[in-house]
């Protein structure tokens, strides 16, 4: 395998939000390789969605370099300051810029274990109520303020409650807008042939609810909307969040294209810290980009953000191995 096939197929385990792997890579020669996004694998219904295509092309870019690192290789990014534009006709894949490797120092204890990047997941299963280690949190602390972010993070029983609760009741509300319920079901994947099919999207495995209870709560969002079964649906989704210790998030710049991507970097850097620590993380990215409970949270949690956006919010903690979600292949990546 060359470096780039080397790279890259560690760097397609990245995270994004609802699996839909929108990032692009064409490789020029030996050193060099464009960086694209695929605008229809972007989620423009979202507040903050152009905000997040940036964020996950960090995320992208980090788990790239991570892979880059251990083959003693540094990977230069030079991306370009503008938005993501859904909205242009014809347009469907934004060149987002270059990278390059580059010689670097041979990986030394300080770089992250590229398997990291195959044992990261996202656990959305119950965990076990134990306390995160607190040098779990001051690692992954650590590794967010290098990239210029602030982690802070609460065992406060109430608090991570109402955290929870607010984070349960953002995605109900999320589900009763038309658009969003739409690009949510376009990216759900209700049987595991159809996971195992796309390569991507969220399956009901990873989400932790039966196929055809989610199937048939996204087709008939009215009818488990009723005052009967609304709350059943808000149990089965509350038994999956038992057990959390703690909740954390991400305060840092957050204002144009440059910022989303160093906060991505970070994200990334943070969430292999932690699995390396053998913590787990669920992202509640509908809270933040939901802009009513944004606020609600802020609030919640004490956060006046006048020292940058608090921009991430996942709860974590310690519990059984999720599963692993499907990736698309290299050729997918690089086609
Ligand atoms: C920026 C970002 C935001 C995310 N927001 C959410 C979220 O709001 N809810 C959720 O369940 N998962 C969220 N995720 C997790 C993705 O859905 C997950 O990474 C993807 O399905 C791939 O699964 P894996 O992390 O297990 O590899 C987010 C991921 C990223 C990178």
């Amino acid at each position: 395998m060359d470096d780039w096939d080397a790279i890259l197929d560690l760097a397609r385990w990245y995270p994004s939000p609802h699996n839909s792997q929108p990032l692009r890579v064409r490789v020029r020669d030996a050193r060099t390789a464009e960086l694209a996004y695929d605008l229809d694998r972007g989620l423009p219904a979202e507040a903050l969605g152009a905000a997040f295509g940036h964020v996950c092309a960090g995320v992208f870019v980090e788990a790239a370099a991570v892979a880059a690192a251990a083959r003693g290789l540094d990977l230069r990014a030079e991306l370009l300051p503008d938005p993501l534009h859904f909205g242009e006709p014809g347009v469907r894949r934004q060149h987002l810029g270059t990278l390059t490797l580059v010689p670097g120092a041979a990986a030394g204890p300080a770089d992250p274990d590229p398997e990291l990047l195959l044992r990261r997941r996202t656990s959305r299963l119950a965990y076990d109520d134990r306390p995160v280690p607190p040098p779990a949190l001051v690692d992954a602390a650590a590794a967010a303020a290098a990239g210029g972010h602030r982690l802070r993070a609460t065992a406060d029983r109430a608090l991570v409650r109402a955290v929870l609760d607010l984070n349960q009741r953002t995605l109900f509300d999320d589900l009763a807008d038309d658009a969003v319920r739409a690009e949510i079901r376009a990216w759900t994947r209700t049987t595991e042939a159809a996971a195992r099919r796309t390569g991507d999207g969220l399956s009901a495995r990873c989400l932790g609810v039966p196929g055809p209870v989610l199937g048939g709560f996204l087709a008939a969002h009215r009818l488990w909307s009723t005052p009967v079964l609304g709350p059943v649906a808000r149990a089965v989704y509350r038994r999956t969040l038992r057990g959390v210790p703690q909740v954390g998030w991400l305060t840092g710049a957050f204002d144009t294209p440059a910022d989303h991507v160093a906060a991505g970097r970070a994200l990334l850097r943070l969430w292999l810290v932690l699995t390396a620590h053998g913590v787990w993380l669920h992202p509640f990215g509908s809270v933040i980009t939901n802009p009513r409970a944004h606020r609600a949270f802020a609030e919640l949690v004490g956060e006046d953000e006048r020292d940058g956006m608090a921009w991430m919010l996942f709860r974590l903690g310690t519990g059984p191995v999720p599963p692993r979600s499907h990736r698309r292949p290299l050729t997918d990546l690089t086609g």
